[in-house]
């Protein structure tokens, strides 16, 4: 399988070359907010796409018109790619925005706007299995060798995005923060409805009950798997290779369970042990 093999590093930490480039990233990290967005930020296979649906369809009051006709790229694009500056609208409306940075590259950005951030996270088990099997379809990352292989790299920080544990400690920091929001996959799989209503109250945004039955039925798993204008089937094969896996994979917590050996698992607690003792958020890394 070909696999488009370009990198782009930017303070330290490598990014996929066919939508990076050096300049995408210093135009990200130079971004002017707006008072008025919305930021989801996450580190890679956290359940990013699924935050984006939640957000347009709370933002639609639960009518699903922009969701099933507006690519998620184009609707909640990207801050880092390269096509974001021409498609971000400009005209001071209310604009939901992507992003997998570190929060020390855009601090400076942040710090001057009272943008309404959303940080989703998950258990970092679960995010090296979704990451790996990714990789074997996404042509843009590299191949990833055996789930060993890349788990190594991922307790390492050495695979494109950088370290899981740098990401989360970076933007947990700002927690305290009044226009911060934190939550995680688990929560928003164990009970979505629950999750819709506190990310209603963060955004001040009151939904009838009808409304949020609606938000809840199209980000379910089944529902977004078949929605084309989120489950990655729009990306051509010379990108995505679809006969080698799919974006809507499991969509389950705790799948690592089939994947890591015993031994793999208590390194990576011993590591994420050693990383996260100072984080005041526990992860459910056992469940
Ligand atoms: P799996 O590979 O474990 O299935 P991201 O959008 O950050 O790349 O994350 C992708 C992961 O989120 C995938 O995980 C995908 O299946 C999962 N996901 C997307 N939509 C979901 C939904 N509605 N419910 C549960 N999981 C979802």
């Amino acid at each position: 399988m070909d696999r488009i093999n370009i990198t782009e590093t930017f303070a330290g930490i490598s990014y996929p070359g066919h939508l990076h480039t050096r300049e995408s990233l210093k135009l990200a990290q130079d971004f002017q907010f707006q008072d008025t967005d919305i930021v989801i930020s996450t580190f890679p296979k956290s359940g990013t796409v699924w935050m984006q649906e939640i957000l347009t369809l709370i933002c639609s009051k639960g009518d699903s018109l922009v969701a099933e006709t507006v690519p998620n790229w184009v609707r909640a694009p990207w801050l880092e790619h390269t096509y974001f500056r021409e498609t971000v609208q400009e005209n001071g409306g209310l604009r939901i925005i992507t992003t997998h940075l570190p929060y020390d590259i855009l601090a400076p950005a942040l710090k001057n706007s009272k943008a309404k951030v959303i940080y989703m996270a998950r258990n970092p088990k679960d995010v090296a299995v979704s990451y790996y099997h990714f990789h074997k379809f996404a042509k843009f990352l590299p191949e990833p060798g055996t789930f060993g292989d890349f788990l190594d790299r991922f307790l390492n920080g050495k695979v494109h995005y950088g370290s899981w544990f740098q990401h989360v400690k970076s933007w947990l920091r700002h927690q305290e923060n009044a226009s911060f929001f934190f939550i995680t996959y688990e929560d928003m799989h164990w009970d979505l409805r629950g999750s819709i209503e506190k990310l209603c109250g963060f955004l001040n945004c009151s939904l009838s009950s009808e409304e949020l039955d609606s938000v809840e039925q199209h980000c379910s798993f089944n529902r977004m798997s078949q929605n084309s204008m989120v489950n990655c089937t729009l990306i051509s094969p010379e990108i995505m290779d679809h006969s080698k896996g799919k974006f809507m994979r499991k969509g389950i917590a705790g799948d690592w369970k089939q994947h890591f050996t015993v031994a793999q698992n208590s390194l990576f607690d011993h590591i994420y042990q050693e990383e996260m003792c100072h984080c005041k958020h526990r992860f459910h890394t056992a469940l």
